[in-house]
């Protein structure tokens, strides 16, 4: 039994140190590079951003809502585009929506928004709770800088 003991202790300094984060999760969330293309559809509408995770734990991207309209995730595969639920961000890692890949899609759109204004939209995690994102609406052209 005594050769066990060493092994013990280190898990229970793993727990204390998973247990110091700021949330109760250790999932730790920060949004970036939000922004909307101005939409040239009268009801439907693209945005895009990165959830970047620098927590121990994965977290997973359950829902989005908006007050301009109806939103859920898209992935594009093969250049058609497919609704995705309970998307994961792992940990120490990122999830981006990106032009050409997977986005938020907006339907039903109760008003269109115009270059310049801000969404608001909520995104709803598993583990991190709401995160509000003032999403800017940019030209229907914008693409952004990539970091490459
Ligand atoms: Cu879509």
């Amino acid at each position: 039994m005594r050769r066990l003991a060493p092994v013990t202790l280190v898990t229970a300094a793993a727990l204390v140190l998973a247990g110091c984060g700021s949330g109760d999760s250790g999932a730790e969330l920060s949004v970036g590079d939000a922004y909307m293309p101005q939409p040239v559809s009268d009801s439907m509408a693209a945005g895009f951003l990165t959830i970047t995770n620098d927590g121990d734990a994965k977290d997973e991207l359950t829902s989005v809502t908006s007050d301009v309209g109806d939103v859920t995730t898209h992935e594009t595969v093969d250049s058609s585009m497919r609704e995705v639920k309970d998307i994961e961000v792992p940990a120490h890692g990122q999830l981006v929506f990106t032009s050409g890949g997977s986005h938020l899609m907006f339907e039903k759109l109760k008003r269109k928004p115009k270059q310049g204004e801000k969404v608001t939209v909520k995104l709803h995690f598993a583990e991190s709770g709401t995160v509000t994102v003032e999403m800017p609406v940019k030209s229907a052209t914008y693409t952004p800088k990539t970091g490459h």
